[in-house]
């Protein structure tokens, strides 16, 4: 607080002095102590300096970032970005987030980023080890656990448990503050042979089936009141679209959580097919009456 207080000394006829304390009101500065929700560190009283934080539902980043320790080898994982704008708006900072499809760590990366700790769970063990270098030995211990398990098990459940004791036990805290769920879009990229792999499901009903499995893990994982974020593309099979997201969505509503947002995040940034690929799309769309898919949802979800 930047407060004047002087003193000034009145001499009265050569007598005793009058001392008199000088407050000048224009110095006093009221700090107000910050306004923020149970759920993230946004300063409302500030709210004007947030402007990087996004409160619409149509989300475009031109270009991926590739600084902080991000690095794009892993086909199939999300843009950092999206967990930065997730983070601002759904955690606070030391939250513990939970990512049961942890494929190449973006999650954990940024929590490390910004000051939240992040447990990965990932069904590949090759994948989990390479994903644990990017971590030094130090931050395995306090901010990132990494677990190698199928997210729609009970054995899961148990590992993610234990992993929470150890990262919440100073604070008490005993479940995760925020969950990422982004599964693969069913059998759109096959990400290994297993077959608890939901990208290899025998049809996209057991695709949601295995979903709900996983997605029933989460919600009993997390936090009351705290919130889940669903990143997910839809697809065509034999001539039609198949809304996974809206498939995805329904399950989550089914076990509990209520829908808050429907974000379009346009694809642009991310996408792979250029030039000679991209014509044969555009030919493709053209020829068989339907749209290339320019967008993926972010869907956000509370358990309340
Ligand atoms: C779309 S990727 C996630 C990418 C991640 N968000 C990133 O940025 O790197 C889906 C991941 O889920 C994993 N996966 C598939 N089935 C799983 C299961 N049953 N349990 C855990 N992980 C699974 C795949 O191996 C793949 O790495």
């Amino acid at each position: 607080m930047n407060t004047a207080i002087g003193i000034t000394v009145t001499i009265q006829n050569t007598k005793t002095p009058v001392v008199e304390p000088i407050i000048k009101p224009f110095d006093l500065q009221i700090v107000k102590a910050p306004k923020t929700v149970k759920y993230n560190d946004i300063n409302l009283n500030e709210w004007r300096e947030y402007g990087h934080v996004k409160t619409d539902t149509l989300w475009e980043f031109p270009t991926r970032l590739r600084e902080g320790g991000h690095s794009n080898e892993y086909h199939g994982n999300f843009i950092p970005q999206i967990a930065q704008q997730l983070y601002e708006r759904f955690t606070k900072k030391n939250d513990i987030v939970l990512d049961l499809f942890f494929g190449s760590g973006t999650s954990g990366i940024e929590a490390i980023n910004m000051g939240r700790r992040c447990i990965g769970v990932e069904l590949k063990q090759e994948q989990v080890d390479f994903v644990e270098q990017k971590f030094t030995p130090e931050q395995r211990v306090t901010d990132v656990r990494t677990i190698c398990a199928d997210s729609t098990s009970e054995d899961a459940k148990e590992k993610i448990q234990a992993a929470i004791d150890i990262l919440g036990k100073e604070e008490g805290k005993d479940k995760a503050q925020f969950l990422i769920l982004h599964p693969p879009y069913d059998d759109i990229i096959k990400f290994s042979d297993k077959k608890e792999d939901l990208s290899n499901c025998a049809s996209t009903q057991e695709f949601y089936e295995m979903f709900g499995r996983v997605a029933k893990n989460g919600y009993d994982m997390l936090e009351k009141g705290r919130f889940a974020a669903l990143i997910i593309g839809d697809k065509y099979a034999n001539s039609q679209h198949i809304p996974l997201g809206f498939g995805c969505m329904a399950k989550m509503n089914e076990l509990g959580f209520i829908t808050k947002a429907i974000i379009i995040k346009d694809m642009q940034g991310n996408e792979r097919a250029k030039g000679k690929t991209a014509n044969l799309w555009r030919y493709r769309a053209l020829a068989g009456g339907f749209y290339i898919f320019k967008h993926e949802y972010v869907m956000i979800f509370q358990k309340v």
